[in-house]
């Protein structure tokens, strides 16, 4: 592994260490990411890749990166530190592994496969790395959210009882996403099943889940999925969490956490691109809408995200979400998966 730690490098960016960042896949995702790294303090953009060339070519064009030829092309570079894959999810197990293979540390958006067995093989083969891995589970880096769970690691609402997470898509997503999405509890709880392992602070043991086909019944028939869920998780010392989950809120993207312990509650609440209250004499309430989906309620937390991986591989200190918490959540995900099956909760340690 390169050591950059011991680099010193200064560069334009104000004499900060900057961590120059490949990013693998120019889709919707990796663009933006693409941008954050080039907007960075801290990072660079040391290229870009994707198998659809044009992708890549607009990405490095926009923001004057080097457009590489092939996936082995980035991780043979030395002018490559470190690399984020953003490319489609089939992909993520086999370029983890290169990564690791050529020593350059990696943030990989989630999941890490579909496939828990998948998942499983990829472990084995990274197995003891020193190379230092990060999941994008970049909810935790949400100041609102991390701001509950500190305030809940710091003994402000006495011990934790419940916590409830509200996720709710604005609207169903594109019919070939669907289709090779993995369904709903792969795909989309598989947020907030890390989320409540963050907030929880405690691994959950048992699992409990319904599915319905609310929205689309005809669609989700024909994939065997569901577009509107609730998980019921508990923990071994009987913390429980609740996670809701529709395809479709037509009053946009809500994302709420909210817990419970002996002493108070903290809630993060969703965010609006202003705090305007509008007040008329038959009503009082918001003027402006939720923020429209993730790319902008999360904004600031993909930007964390970004330093919080340079802050791990400069302190050399683990990621604080790393290969692990991606294998867990999607643990948690098959145990939903069978819970919606066979009508009945479901031990984690079923799942293996
Ligand atoms: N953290 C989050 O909130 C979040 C949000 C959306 C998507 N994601 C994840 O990010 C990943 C990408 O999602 P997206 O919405 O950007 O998808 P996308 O389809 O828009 O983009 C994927 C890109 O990867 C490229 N690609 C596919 N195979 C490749 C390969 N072998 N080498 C190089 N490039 C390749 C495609 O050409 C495409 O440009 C998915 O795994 C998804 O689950 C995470």
């Amino acid at each position: 592994m390169q050591d950059f730690r011991n680099k010193h490098c200064k560069n334009e960016k104000g004499g900060f260490l900057v961590l120059k960042i490949a990013v693998l896949g120019c889709g919707r995702i990796g663009r933006m990411h693409a941008e954050n790294i080039a907007a960075h303090p801290r990072a660079s953009l040391a290229g870009v890749f994707d198998v659809h060339r044009p992708a890549a070519d607009e990405v490095g064009s926009k923001l004057g990166a080097r457009v590489f030829d092939s996936a082995e092309a980035v991780f043979a570079s030395v002018d490559v530190e470190a690399v984020l894959i953003a490319t489609s999810t089939p992909t993520h197990a086999d370029f983890l592994e290169q990564a690791v293979a050529s020593g350059k540390p990696v943030l990989c958006e989630k999941p890490i496969d579909l496939s828990l067995e998948r998942v499983n093989a990829c472990a084995k083969v990274i197995g003891g790395t020193k190379v230092p891995i990060m999941l994008g589970f970049v909810r935790r880096f949400d100041p609102g959210h991390r701001a509950a769970r500190d305030a809940i690691r710091s003994g402000e609402i006495g011990e934790l009882h419940q916590v409830v997470i509200t996720s709710r898509d604005p609207g169903m997503p594109p019919v070939a996403y669907a289709e090779a999405s993995g369904g709903i509890f792969r795909d989309m709880t598989i947020h907030d099943f890390d989320m409540a392992r963050f907030i929880l602070d405690d691994e959950v043991t048992e699992v409990f889940a319904t599915g319905s086909r609310l929205i689309d019944p005809v669609l989700m028939e024909r994939l065997g999925d569901h577009d509107t869920a609730t998980v019921v998780l508990k923990t071994a010392s009987g913390k429980q969490c609740i996670i809701n989950n529709s395809r479709q809120a037509v009053y946009g993207y809500d994302q709420r956490v909210e817990a419970l312990g002996t002493t108070g509650m903290v809630v993060s609440e969703n965010r609006r691109p202003n705090m305007t209250t509008l007040h008329r004499a038959d009503f009082t309430g918001r003027g402006a809408p939720l923020l429209n989906f993730f790319i902008d309620r999360y904004a600031e937390a993909f930007m964390a995200e970004i330093g919080a991986f340079v802050d791990a591989i400069e302190s050399g200190k683990s990621p604080e979400v790393g290969f692990e918490d991606g294998r867990l959540a999607l643990v948690l995900a098959e145990a939903a998966i069978r819970s919606v099956a066979e009508g009945r909760s479901v031990k984690t340690s079923e799942i293996g």
